[in-house]
């Protein structure tokens, strides 16, 4: 794992390498910087340390996942944590974590009014239709949502089939997407075992639909 090598979450107990990275960052470029970060790796201490010292740079934005990076993306969110984080840094704050549905969403925003950003990670592969579900304050589906999905899946399985070499490389690609994406089939949790067996891409392909067809 890369933070037991002070990488990704590990990096944020060492906050005088932070303060030295972005010292040399905004020294010698002008690039725009936004950092994305836990409440700790360890412990959910660890970020107030850090955020004085990202106070001193001009950063864009600030996403925070309020996780600690041995949970990975299990167990609670932590949202008192988050809540005093917002009060302990003057940047703007992106929220960032287990935002699945509408109803999270409005909970989330809710809680946090002075939040207008917003991250959302597996949420989007879950249902795709999410942004544009908390967009328009609705939970039902497009009418075409099979043809939008099919679209959206067959874009990203051609792309890639460019990137990637290899039959077994793509098919493992694709099945850890339908892990998420199955929750908008859930009749069709075998087609998913199907896709996860798949040898070939012709096999890959006969799964998905028989998930789709199944709709
Ligand atoms: C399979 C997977 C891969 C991820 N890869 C990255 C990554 O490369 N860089 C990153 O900053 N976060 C990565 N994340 C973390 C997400 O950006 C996000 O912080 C996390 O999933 C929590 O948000 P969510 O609950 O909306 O999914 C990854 C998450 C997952 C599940």
């Amino acid at each position: 794992m890369v933070s037991k090598r002070g990488l990704g979450a590990g990096l944020i107990k060492d906050f005088e390498k932070i303060d030295n990275i972005l010292n040399k960052v905004f020294s010698e470029s002008d690039i725009n910087i936004s950092i994305k970060i836990r409440l700790g790796n360890e412990n959910k201490e660890e970020i107030f340390n850090v955020l004085p010292i990202i106070d001193k740079y001009p950063i864009k934005n600030i996403t925070i996942h309020p996780r600690i990076g041995k949970q990975k993306y299990k167990g609670e969110i932590d949202l008192e944590s988050f809540k005093n984080c917002i009060e302990n840094t003057n940047h703007k704050i992106i929220y960032n974590g287990n935002i699945f549905s509408v109803k999270n969403f409005k909970e989330l925003a809710e809680r946090f009014p002075t939040i207008n950003t917003w991250m959302i990670g597996r949420g989007i592969f879950a249902n795709p239709f999410l942004p544009e579900m908390i967009k328009d304050n609705k939970t039902d589906y497009p009418e075409n949502k099979l043809e939008i999905f099919k679209k959206f899946h067959d874009t990203l399985f051609n792309d890639y089939q460019q990137a990637l070499s290899g039959p077994s490389h793509i098919i493992i690609k694709m099945y850890s997407l339908w892990e998420y994406f199955i929750f908008l089939f859930p009749n069709s949790k075998k087609g998913l075992k199907k896709i996860k067996k798949a040898k070939n891409i012709e096999a890959f392909q006969n799964a998905v639909n028989i998930i789709l067809n199944n709709e």
